[in-house]
């Protein structure tokens, strides 16, 4: 392999297996090593630009720069000065360094180690230029990252930039939405097949919806031909392992992938969307429009429903997925309890033969809805521990009266 780098994809805690998945499928060569939270590789600067365009599940991709054992704030300046940053950037670009991990030297704090390795990268610029880099703690150009594991000290450079979530689609002032790469590994691990018909009874902005059409249409996941993202990458210098790549290649390859989305379109899934309020249907709408092809875009129906006049669509099978609200805002809804009453009831008398995934902070969701939970996943979403629940309708099953199976993965 030409000039390999050690990769590492960052992901929400518990998906590690998707997102490793998802490289072998886009990297078929790759052997990847999964830790807590991320999934280590090795592949080409070009290799590395291609994920960014393409992967859907990881929050964003690191390129190792050093990894080695730093047991003093000494030694994890000397660590930092040593690495060669005028390989990877000039000093006239804007830096910050962030810093997470455990069992930090004794001497460092969390703070502290982001001020040293800050120091380290100013110095060596100054040593190199005469001049430094400026700090940008909002919108830097370069992100650094420094990960300690006890004594061992990682240290990255992130090619990414916006974390992939923020795909570009999603006007801002949604209550709780769900981050895009997150909402695309819950559709995996479902193991969609593409075709079966999909609702998302309470969509907000449409992330379960949009995330699956992208899924459907094997689009690029963090591509859109009106508006195309800047990743931290191109902001690297030439003299940098991406200085040479050809991204106009791999944009085109991207493009073209779009535009045959109005192909596909014939023999599309049917996606519903629904929610209680009109303004948040209005922009989940706009958000698709956005986000897809127009013809894959037309293709979703979206609807203003309260949850209590859900009706089965006129398929046999299908699936809802959905993330109800963490306690407030349930319309004329009062109370978590209550909901899932009601969704049960729903469930149970118009939905034999579906399948229903429900992500819930709600530990008792189980016992509560009285239906035989299949697979119960725990997960984060952002701060909240959380379930990945999945009930299955069948033919004439009766609401369970013993405590459901909790196979908790
Ligand atoms: C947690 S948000 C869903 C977020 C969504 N997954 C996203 O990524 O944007 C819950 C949504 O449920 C909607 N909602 C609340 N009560 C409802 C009800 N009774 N029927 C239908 N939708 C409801 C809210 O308007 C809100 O958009």
């Amino acid at each position: 392999m030409k000039d390999p780098l050690s990769v590492v994809a960052i992901c929400p805690r518990g998906l590690e297996v998707i997102v490793s998945n998802e490289l072998t499928y886009l990297l078929s060569h790759i052997k990847p090593k999964i830790k807590k939270g991320g999934v280590f590789f090795i592949a080409t600067a070009e290799e590395v630009c291609m994920l960014n365009l393409w992967a859907r599940t990881p929050t964003r991709l690191l390129i190792v720069l050093a990894r080695t054992q730093a047991k003093s704030a000494r030694e994890l300046y000397n660590c930092s000065f040593k690495i060669q940053w005028k390989n990877w950037f000039l000093p006239g670009r804007t830096i910050k360094v962030d810093v997470n991990g455990r069992g930090f030297p004794k001497d460092v704090s969390l703070r502290y180690a982001s001020l040293i390795v800050k120091d380290a990268i100013c110095d060596f610029f100054r040593n190199e230029y005469g001049v430094r880099p400026n700090i940008d703690t909002k919108n830097p150009d370069i992100r650094i990252w420094i990960n300690f594991d006890n004594s061992l000290v990682t240290i990255s450079i992130d090619s990414t930039g916006q974390p992939l979530y923020k795909r570009g689609w999603r006007k801002e002032g949604f209550i709780a939405p769900l981050k895009e790469n997150l909402a695309a590994s819950l559709i995996k691990l479902t193991e969609w097949d593409k075709k079966t018909a999909i609702i998302d009874p309470m969509c907000g902005s449409g992330t379960f919806i949009i995330e699956a059409a992208g899924i459907a249409a094997k689009l690029p996941a963090n591509f859109i031909l009106s508006k195309k993202r800047v990743f931290s990458y191109q902001l690297f210098a030439d003299s940098s392992p991406f200085g040479n790549i050809n991204t106009k290649k791999i944009y085109l390859n991207a493009e073209r992938v779009w535009r045959s989305g109005i192909e596909t379109s014939q023999t599309y899934p049917s996606l519903f969307g629904f929610d209680i309020s009109q303004d948040i249907i209005d922009q989940a709408k706009k958000n698709a429009f956005m986000a897809l092809p127009k013809p894959l875009a037309e293709k979703i129906s979206w609807g203003v429903k309260s949850l209590h006049a859900l009706t089965r669509p006129n398929f046999d099978k299908g699936m809802i997925l959905t993330n109800p609200p963490y306690g407030k805002r349930m319309g004329k809804i009062s109370s978590m309890d209550e909901f899932i009453t009601i969704f049960s009831s729903i469930l149970k008398k118009q939905f034999t033969g579906w399948s229903i995934w429900l992500l819930t902070n709600e530990k008792e969701i189980v016992s509560k809805i009285k239906l035989r939970a299949s697979k119960k996943i725990a997960l984060r979403n952002g701060d909240i521990e959380c379930f990945w629940c999945k009930f299955d309708i069948f033919k004439g099953s009766k609401f369970r009266k013993e405590s459901a199976d909790d196979n908790t993965e």
